[in-house]
């Protein structure tokens, strides 16, 4: 690879993406591709700790595979792979693990608020969930991961153990930074504007999914929770309206005030209806390349297998000196 800095991110396999996860996060890999080294990969083994279909996630991780490429990821520039493929991670994971303390994993807000949602299910693995998360990224020694605000402590954790380690057993491991898009914005659900857009809303109302079609993506934008107002206008308070002035904003380029100009003296139906039809018709393209992609199974297979096969290589190297460090006898 080049000496560029390197990113690394991670994407769970839920299948298709909300219009949070698409601006937020996926759209801005593609265009990272040129100024860096991007490893993106597909965390099938972190989804497991909580409750799964198989055959669910096998299709999820596929469709999520083929939905990163349709979103700009180039396997020709970036390694992309799944997860599982790569037991470079597992074994990272153990050693880290063990240079991780018991009270820092119980510290971590997400476990706490998925321990409460999954209480029949508090598996170890729900638990050393950011141990693997670190081991993603140590494996590579990643400069770099851009993180929505819900995994920064995670990272943090990460940067904590590989500087622990560093100090146990000598300079080794890049401590990562995150990655904050130029672009990036925070989407919030359609129906609840103070609350993060989240595929795991009980109101389907409230969430975009970038595959849905364009109907349907229309009718949901109509259906946008607002204010009693009628001024198109980013102003405290008006969660709504701010909120689809972000998106439309991200997905045009056009700044705030130009918005405020556009929809001058008009009314939200105007607004929500030109909202949904610029946000469907952009996401149009995605639409066809993954549906393209999804049935092209050999593309994809040989896709995933040529990224596991270079992220096996290049995670191999790094692998083999942290078992040197930490004393384990050559092979
Ligand atoms: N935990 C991340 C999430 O839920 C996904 C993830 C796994 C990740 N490994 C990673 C993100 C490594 C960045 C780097 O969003």
């Amino acid at each position: 690879m080049e000496n560029k800095k390197l990113i690394f991110s991670g994407i769970q396999p839920t299948g298709t993406f909300t219009l949070g996860n698409y601006i937020g996060a996926v759209r801005n890999w593609g265009p990272l591709q040129d100024e860096y080294n991007c490893i993106y990969c597909v965390v099938d083994m972190h989804a497991i700790t909580v409750k799964q279909d198989p055959a669910k996630l096998r299709r999820n991780t596929l469709d999520s595979y083929a939905l990163l490429m349709a979103c700009g990821i180039d396997t020709e520039k970036s390694i992309l792979f799944i997860q599982s493929h790569v037991k470079t991670h597992a074994e990272l994971s153990w050693i880290l693990g063990c240079n991780t303390q018991f009270g820092e994993l119980s510290r971590m807000t997400q476990f706490k608020d998925k321990s409460q949602k999954h209480a029949d299910d508090v598996n170890s693995g729900l638990f050393t969930y950011p141990v693997l998360m670190a081991a993603d990224i140590l494996a590579y020694n990643a400069d770099l991961v851009p993180v929505g605000g819900d995994q920064k402590q995670h990272l943090e954790l990460a940067r904590n153990i590989a500087q622990r380690f560093n100090q146990r057993y000598g300079d080794f491991f890049t401590l990562p930074e995150p990655y904050i898009p130029k672009l990036g914005a925070r989407v919030m659900s359609l129906q609840d504007p103070t609350k993060k857009m989240s595929k795991s809303d009980e109101n389907p109302n409230a969430v975009i999914l970038i595959l849905d079609d364009k109907d349907t993506i229309i009718r949901k934008f109509k259906r946008a929770v607002t204010d009693s107002e009628a001024e198109v206008c980013y102003r405290d308070g008006k969660d709504g309206i701010n909120n689809l002035m972000t998106i439309y904003s991200s997905v045009t380029g056009k700044s705030f005030a130009d918005i405020e100009s556009e929809f001058a003296g008009k009314g939200y139906g105007d607004f929500k209806l030109a909202v949904g039809e610029t946000v469907a018709d952009h996401l149009q393209p995605v639409r066809t390349e993954f549906d393209r992609l999804v049935k092209d199974k050999e593309y994809l297979k040989k896709c995933y297998t040529e990224g596991a096969e270079k992220a096996l290589r290049y995670s191999q190297r790094v692998i083999s000196k942290v078992y040197r460090k930490v004393g384990f006898v050559d092979r």
